[in-house]
């Protein structure tokens, strides 16, 4: 077990309580009420098994980030629900496929639904709330924004399939991972925020800033999700630390460790990673292998530089409450520790 947390934590972290969560709760609700009116099904074991899942909660970050940055260009319909509804549909969905996948033990903070109702069930669940998310977009009426989203689906599932494809692979490379992480994570923030513009008919300018803020924001996003796969506390997380480290998977801290490993180092990635030959006690091995090699902290430090980017993209937009608090939001994903 990782006893104690990496120095991956910023003292001046934003409550997100009184930023963007606050400003959009009303937004949010009607969010929440259409995910559960459309998760219903006359197949019981489709909204148990999806009310398992969305009723523990969760961020609710991409589909936020949908409604803040519709309200930031001062939309005043209602289309940016559906689409943020969409945008968390699909989100869960990845989630079920990927815990069946990353054979996860915990999902916000309980047990994943593959460990209660079985691998097939979940997927099946997953495909379910999918299509459902392509329902909410066909009603919005933009097909600009049908495609922003269907476009991130698939390019999702590509990055979940180049990282099946590239596990246990202790030479996968920083390009690689990087092309990785702007598929499976970046591509949905993106979408996130590019949907609004779309939504509120502006100019492409406006378009391609936004959308330059959710990529980065996603890149900074997954970033610390890797630090914190090693670095952070299951409590907070509601996640398994170390999940990653026990299914082979290489993400930037143990790219980087391994980049400069000497060669007791070397042989022990190798054992762990390509051979998956594990015990225990390798998992506080490997996290001071990242520590001597300030892998988590370089990690952040990559982190921190997205998230500025990101922040930086909105500077086209005039000064407003939204637009800072979507700037914040950018400082609150990279101290975060949940
Ligand atoms: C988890 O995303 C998947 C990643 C991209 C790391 P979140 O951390 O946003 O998950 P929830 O929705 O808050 O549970
Ligand atoms: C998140 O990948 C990306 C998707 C779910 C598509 P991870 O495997 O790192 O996410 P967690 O850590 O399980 O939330
Ligand atoms: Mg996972
Ligand atoms: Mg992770």
């Amino acid at each position: 077990m990782v006893n104690a947390p990496a120095q991956i934590q910023d003292d001046n972290a934003l409550s997100p309580a009184q930023t963007l969560w606050d400003m959009a709760s009303d937004d949010m609700a009607s969010v929440d009420a259409l995910i559960l009116e459309r998760m219903q099904s006359p197949v019981g074991l489709i909204p148990n098994l999806g009310q398992h899942l969305v009723g523990a909660g969760g961020k609710r970050l991409r589909p936020l980030l949908t409604v803040a940055a519709s309200r930031m260009l001062g939309y005043d319909g209602t289309g940016h629900h559906k689409l943020a509804a969409a945008v968390e549909f699909i989100h869960s969905a990845t989630l079920l496929h990927d815990d069946v996948v990353d054979e996860s033990a915990l999902r916000r903070g309980k047990k994943p639904a593959n460990l209660i109702w079985g691998n097939s069930a979940s997927i099946l669940v997953g495909d379910f709330l999918f299509a459902r998310a392509f329902n909410l977009m066909v009603e919005t009426g933009s097909m600009e924004a049908l495609g922003i989203l269907s476009n991130a689906s698939s390019v999702i599932a590509e990055g979940e399939v180049q990282q099946l494809a590239a596990l246990r692979n202790v030479s996968m490379t920083e390009a690689d991972y990087m092309s990785v992480i702007k598929a499976k994570t970046a591509a949905l923030f993106a979408a996130a925020t590019e949907v609004a513009p779309v939504l509120a008919e502006r100019p492409a300018a406006e378009r391609e800033a936004l959308r330059e803020y959710g990529l980065k924001l996603g890149l900074a996003f997954q970033l610390v999700d890797d630090a914190l796969d090693y670095g952070g506390f299951e409590s907070a997380l509601g996640k398994s630390v170390g999940d990653d480290f026990r299914e082979g998977k290489m993400t930037l801290p143990v790219i980087r460790a391994v980049a400069v490993a000497d060669a007791d180092e070397t042989a022990f990635w190798r054992r762990v990673i390509v051979d998956h030959d594990q015990t225990p006690v390798d998992l506080e091995t490997a996290v001071s292998y990242l520590r001597k090699a300030g892998a988590l902290e370089s990690t952040m430090d990559l982190a921190k530089v997205f998230s500025k980017d990101a922040a930086d993209a909105l500077d086209i937009f005039p000064k407003s409450a939204w637009r800072d608090t979507l700037q914040n939001l950018a400082g609150f994903v990279v101290a975060r520790i949940s």
